[in-house]
């Protein structure tokens, strides 16, 4: 997958599909697949596996690449703050990665986006970002999560994000106003500068549009140049001209982990704290008790042995040289478990220790507990 589409055909679509989703043309395709014949002709038409057509790039920051994905007929559709698993083949290898759309749940059309920030080291968002083309096809699967509104909308709300987490509450925000939504809302987001500011203009005229939608920008480098409303990382005093009264609002937080952890904080002492919901991009970092901490990994299939660094088991077995599957390294996708013949490991988002021996454990959300054999 994740192919440049030739030229379409003149064949009409549905009569294409029906052709080839008859027994007879199944049976000629036997073993592969009709789905591995159509990829050749016109990728998109598969008729088994979800996929999407690239239809339109554009760049909306210095870092990010915003997709629009035209899917197949299979595609039913996303709740506004839900990701969407999305496959590409890169180097030979399909990896997987899970990105939120920003737009609204209500849009009409057979479109949706997708805004991809680059990083460094994120062999995928590299790749989507460098490569990505009108034509190119990609793999999908549906959209899941529980980061979404209630059917019954709150009547104060807070919709806060920082980098990246944009996407999932800025779709929030575009449904709320596609279905008529009016009661308050406040919108704050940090960047580290205005190069970075993702949906400045669609924010501000949301803003224009809705009097009960306030938005504010913060940024978060001294260097980061004009155009902010706050500066610095997340404070409580941000939330003052936001959504005055804001003590009582339903909270939607998404973005790196101290933000995250710092909204957490400011409801959980005002004893609201059920009322914040969070999304985060990155697992959070997790320091091993002092008596955990040491020991060595045997990776039994490999014949490998590494000390214990304490971090993350997947990048303890990838620094070792092994390439473990993997998909969202967030503990989402289960892509990564792999049995643990002995030894403890910790949850890095509950610091649960996991005792029993022989186990299914998820290495990207597990630290050794001292030594650990794994069966890779
Ligand atoms: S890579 Fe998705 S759960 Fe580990």
């Amino acid at each position: 997958m994740f192919t440049q589409t030739p030229e379409p055909t003149r064949v009409p679509r549905r009569l294409a599909r029906r052709v080839a989703g008859s027994g007879l043309v199944g049976a000629l395709a036997y073993p592969h697949g009709v789905d591995r014949y159509l990829e050749l002709v016109r990728p998109r038409w598969a008729l088994h596996e979800l996929r999407a057509e690239i239809v339109g790039v554009r760049r909306p920051a210095l870092d990010s690449v915003t997709l629009t994905l035209a899917p197949n007929d299979l595609w039913r559709g996303f709740a506004a703050g839900q990701y969407v698993p999305v496959t590409v083949v890169v180097d030979g290898i399909r990896r997987t990665r899970f990105y939120s759309p920003a737009g609204s749940a209500l849009a009409r059309g057979a479109t949706f986006e997708l805004t991809v920030r680059r990083h460094a080291d994120g062999v995928v968002s590299r790749h989507l970002h460098d490569h990505a083309g009108i034509g190119t096809v990609v793999g999908l699967a549906p959209a899941a999560g529980d980061f979404v509104l209630p059917a019954r909308r709150p009547e104060r709300l807070l919709l806060i994000s920082g980098g990246s987490g944009i996407t999932p509450v800025m779709s929030m925000l575009r449904t709320l106003c596609d279905e008529g939504h009016d009661a308050p809302v406040g919108f704050l987001h940090y960047a580290r500068g205005a190069g970075h500011l993702a949906y400045r203009d669609e924010l501000a005229e949301l803003a224009a549009r809705h009097p009960n939608v306030r938005v504010a920008h913060a940024f978060t480098r001294a260097e980061s140049g004009e155009g902010s409303d706050l500066r610095g990382h997340f404070v409580p005093e941000h939330l003052s001209d936001l959504l005055p009264g804001d003590g009582t609002a339903e909270a939607y937080v998404c973005g790196p982990q101290p933000l995250v952890e710092g909204v957490r904080a400011l409801w959980a002492a005002r004893g609201l704290g059920e009322r914040v919901h969070s999304e985060s991009f990155v697992p959070p970092a997790y320091a091993l008790p002092a008596d955990e901490r040491g020991g060595s990994i045997r990776f039994g299939r490999s014949g490998l042995a590494a000390p214990n660094s304490g971090a993350t088991l997947l990048e303890q077995a990838e620094q070792a040289g092994l390439t473990p599957e993997f998909g969202c390294r967030l503990g989402i996708c289960h892509t990564c478990t792999c049995r643990k013949r002995s030894g403890r490991v910790r949850d890095v988002r509950s610091g649960e220790l996991s005792s029993a021996e022989e186990a299914s454990i998820q290495l990207c959300v597990s630290v050794p507990a001292g030594d650990v054999e794994l069966d890779l």
